[in-house]
């Protein structure tokens, strides 16, 4: 198939929030124990933080991690996770059924962020609990000290806070199945009387409210304008979250829910346009996509097994082990995430480490990458910039979630220094090349700098920790500039990330 893409230097659609590439780690799983903390181990530190997994979630370059939950959350009581190790409580956590031993708590978590170089972004509880707790939390987190629970901070650790800007205020309270679960004026009224508050202590402080749990709920998109229309003018961002899977084994409908997700997007971006307008109001209010991922492999076994369990310390839960076809999947996304970075300003990654993860860690053995990784890693390191405006004139296909997805899937970034054009390229056809013609209209003096592919893989093969590089990128081939313009052949299936110096 033949396909013309189209830039101009002038045409962008907006400077990119380098927290589009954020991630979430929760208290669920072996995400934290045995996850990104496992004592004893041969790379545990002094603190028992994995240095083998540390390495590769640097590697990824992480903006901003939301911490510790998730449904988790909605029942956390963060007073038991700080203070002498020995006097924490074990509970019971209610949302995985499974035993939190609190050993890690906010101070551990901070550690492991400063030494990772990723800003915190916390949840709080508004499930179980509410404001005076939130804001107790909020004071025991940033306050400098002088008063009760910022002296406490500073008889555990040696410090002025932490500083954290971005708040989650509950989480997915739409879903019934949150501990604590709201209608949506109940929930919309205690979200706004949370972020005053949280305002109140410091107006720099960004909340961030909680939107459908995916938008197959009953309540989507009627839920997030009522609750937009009780907090609109004191919150930053409203979350959206989204799974993805292939359970019907139709690789192109998979690829096609990228089409899907910017409807979803869209329409939450008119949401927020119809209240903002309604409201006469001054503020802006973004997306933060604070959940997404793969997850279907082995959810319904996964769902079976923890129902019933007996309330395990850090089981295994959702580890999900993610195949070729994920990894186009994830960079197609991440492209979408490029093109609506005018309203999508952080999005989340869920989760980091062995839950829905792109790295794994097994417990007493090896961490090794998954095939969703190298795009994530990708879309981090070299996302970051100005999103332009891409015009694609390719076949285009109809499925069950979307017509008219186009074959081929491509972002364009500039990066800050205006040196670098990068595309993120993905040709989700089944059997035919795409014989690609970009034409960069203003860059001059273009040189292709480097071509990185993941390509002729099957669909089904995997990354383990027996073999943890069979799925990694390489360098393309294919694709050279002539005349100015890039032009080569795109393989099916494939992924490419194509960088090109400009003057
Ligand atoms: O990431 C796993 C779970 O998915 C989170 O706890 C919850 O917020 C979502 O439903």
């Amino acid at each position: 198939m033949k396909a013309r893409i189209a830039v101009h230097r002038d045409f962008k659609i907006s400077d990119i929030d380098e927290r589009l590439y954020s991630a979430f780690i929760e208290h669920m799983g072996r995400a934290i124990y045995s996850g990104i903390y496992e004592p004893g181990h041969p790379e545990a530190d002094a603190q028992g933080f994995r240095k083998d997994v540390l390495k590769f979630v640097k590697d990824l370059k992480i903006p901003a991690i939301r911490y510790p939950g998730g449904n988790f959350v909605s029942a956390y009581r963060w007073e038991d996770s700080i203070g002498p190790r020995e006097n924490r409580p074990v509970r019971l956590d209610l949302a995985w059924r499974s035993k939190e031993s609190n050993q890690i708590g906010i101070n551990e978590f901070a550690d492991w962020a400063k030494q990772a170089d990723i800003e915190m972004m916390l949840a709080v509880n508004l499930g179980s609990r509410g404001l005076e707790d939130a804001r107790n939390f909020l004071e025991y987190v940033n306050f400098p000290g002088g008063t009760a629970w910022s002296d406490l901070r500073r008889s555990h650790v040696d410090n002025d806070g932490y500083g954290v800007k971005m708040w989650c205020l509950g989480n997915e309270m739409d879903g019934p199945w949150q501990i604590g679960h709201k209608v949506a004026t109940e929930y919309g009224r205690l979200a706004n009387e949370t972020a005053k508050a949280f305002k109140g202590f410091d107006s720099t402080i960004e909340t961030i409210v909680c939107g459908s749990s995916n938008d197959e709920m009953a309540t989507y998109p009627e839920w997030e304008r009522e609750v937009l229309e009780e907090c609109y003018e004191n919150v930053d961002y409203i979350s959206l979250h989204k799974y993805f899977g292939n359970s019907s084994k139709d690789t192109l409908n998979y690829f096609g829910k990228v089409v899907e997700t910017g409807r979803y997007i869209q329409t939450i971006a008119g949401t927020i346009d119809y209240v903002k307008a309604k409201k006469r109001a001054k503020n802006d209010v973004h997306i933060c996509f604070d959940e997404w991922n793969v997850w279907y492999h082995i959810r319904e076994d996964d769902r079976r097994r923890w129902k019933s369990w007996d309330w395990p310390e850090a089981p295994e839960l959702l580890e999900e082990t993610y195949n070729f076809e994920d990894a186009l999947f994830v960079a197609g996304l991440l492209n979408e995430f490029i093109r609506r970075s005018d309203r999508v300003r952080i999005a989340c990654i869920a989760q980091l480490v062995n839950v829905i993860a792109p790295i794994r860690a097994e417990r007493n053995g090896p961490a090794w990458r998954q095939t969703i990784y190298h795009p994530y890693r990708f879309a981090s390191i070299y996302g970051r910039g100005e999103a332009l405006n891409v015009a694609v004139d390719v076949p285009t296909y109809d499925c069950h979630v979307a017509n008219d997805v186009p074959y081929l899937d491509v972002a364009a970034v500039r990066n800050r220094d205006e040196s670098i054009l990068t595309f993120f390229v993905v040709n989700r056809h089944l059997t035919e090349n795409a014989e690609v013609d970009f034409s960069m209209t203003g860059f001059t003096g273009a040189v292709l700098l480097e071509h990185h592919a993941m390509e002729g893989y099957d669909l089904n093969d995997t990354n383990g920790p027996d073999r943890p590089d069979h799925i990694i990128p390489k360098g393309g081939s294919g694709v050279g500039v002539e005349d100015g313009n890039l032009k080569g052949s795109i393989a099916p299936l494939s992924y490419h990330v194509l960088r090109v110096k400009i003057d």
